[in-house]
């Protein structure tokens, strides 16, 4: 398994943080504006677009590992459908219990038409992005 991302597209990308990889998520076009986009990475992550600002989380709840994408995402805010937690899609911290544990949040960049995440190196990721 590797990135899959092309020396061409990283030239357009900021240097990714210490320890991270630019990872191709999705075309920007494709992340809706109320709900995410659950990219299959090992760990799974999501993508959400709140107007015209993307945002990159772990995908699963840390109350009870519920898929984050799933959930609704207003003002900067996810909510997990299944017991209602709320995260900050900015810094990832729990805004509403039940869940007590913050989620990891990545930086993102769009290059092209594309949207980009920095993952943890340790991420795992399909060959294609
Ligand atoms: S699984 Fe998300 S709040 Fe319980």
């Amino acid at each position: 398994m590797t990135a899959g991302i092309s020396a061409s597209m990283t030239a357009q990308l900021p240097p990714p943080p210490d320890g991270r990889q630019w990872v191709r998520l999705c075309p920007a076009s494709e992340v809706p504006d109320d709900e995410g986009r659950r990219i299959g990475t090992v760990p799974p992550v999501a993508a959400f677009r709140q107007g015209t600002e993307f945002f990159c989380i772990d995908d699963t709840c840390t109350h009870e590992k519920y898929s984050l994408a799933e959930g609704w995402a207003e003002d900067g805010v996810v909510e997990c459908t299944l017991h209602f937690a709320k995260f900050s899609l900015r810094t990832g911290e729990v805004l509403a219990p039940p869940a007590t544990e913050a989620v990891k949040t990545h930086p993102v960049a769009v290059a092209g038409d594309d949207l980009y995440g920095a993952l943890p190196a340790n991420y795992l990721t399909r060959k294609g992005g």
